[in-house]
C-alpha cells in the first residue's frame, strides 16, 4: 500500500514538474507566416553535424554574428552576462528548451536568420552577415544547445 502510495506521489510530482516547465505556447507559435511555413519546413540544413562545423558554428554563435550578446553563451536567451533592462519585446529564445527544439524545423531556423521575426530585436543575418553555409554552421550550433 504504501508503495503505492509513493508511486502515485512521485507520479504527482512528475505532473507537476512537467507542467511547470511546459514551453509557453507563445515561444511554440510558429514565426513564419502561414502561408510560407510549408517550404519553409521542407528545407533541410546541407551540412553534417560534425564536431568540426558545430564548433565553426560556436565561432560565428560568439564572433562576429553576435547571437551571443542576446542569446548568452549558454544559449539560454538570458544568460547571466545579459542585462535584464537591456531588451524590449519578448526575449530572445532559450535554446536549451526542448519542447522549442522539438517543434521546430530547421528550415524555419533558417528563414528567421534570413527574414528575422517581425516586431523583436531578432533581426535578419543573411547575407548582411552570414552567408547562407555559415548560418547552416551556426544553426548546427543552435540545435547542440539542445543535446546538453
Ligand atoms: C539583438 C538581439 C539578438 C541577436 C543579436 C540575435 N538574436 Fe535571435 N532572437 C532574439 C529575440 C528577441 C528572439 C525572439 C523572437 C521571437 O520571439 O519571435 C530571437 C529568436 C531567435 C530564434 C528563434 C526563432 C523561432 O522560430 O522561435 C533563433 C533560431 C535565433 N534567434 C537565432 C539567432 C542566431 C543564430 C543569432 C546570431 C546569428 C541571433 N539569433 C542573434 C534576439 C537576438
Amino acid at each position: 500500500m504504501s508503495q503505492w502510495r509513493s508511486l502515485l506521489l512521485s507520479q504527482l510530482l512528475c505532473f507537476v514538474v512537467v507542467q511547470a516547465e511546459a514551453a509557453d505556447p507563445e515561444i511554440l507559435r510558429p514565426r513564419v507566416p502561414d502561408e510560407l511555413i510549408e517550404a519553409a519546413r521542407a528545407v533541410t540544413n546541407p551540412l553534417p553535424a560534425t564536431p568540426d562545423m558545430i564548433a565553426k558554428g560556436k565561432a560565428l554563435f560568439e564572433g562576429k554574428a553576435f547571437c551571443r550578446a542576446c542569446h548568452g553563451q549558454d544559449g539560454k536567451g538570458f544568460g547571466s552576462d545579459i542585462e535584464p533592462g537591456s531588451l524590449k519585446g519578448p526575449l530572445p529564445r532559450n535554446f536549451t528548451d526542448q519542447e522549442w527544439q522539438a517543434a521546430r524545423k530547421d528550415g524555419e531556423l533558417f528563414w528567421i536568420l534570413k527574414n528575422g521575426s517581425k516586431g523583436t530585436n531578432m533581426a535578419s543575418f543573411i547575407p548582411q552577415v552570414l552567408t547562407d553555409e555559415e548560418a547552416w554552421q551556426v544553426l548546427l550550433y543552435v540545435r547542440s544547445f539542445g543535446r546538453q
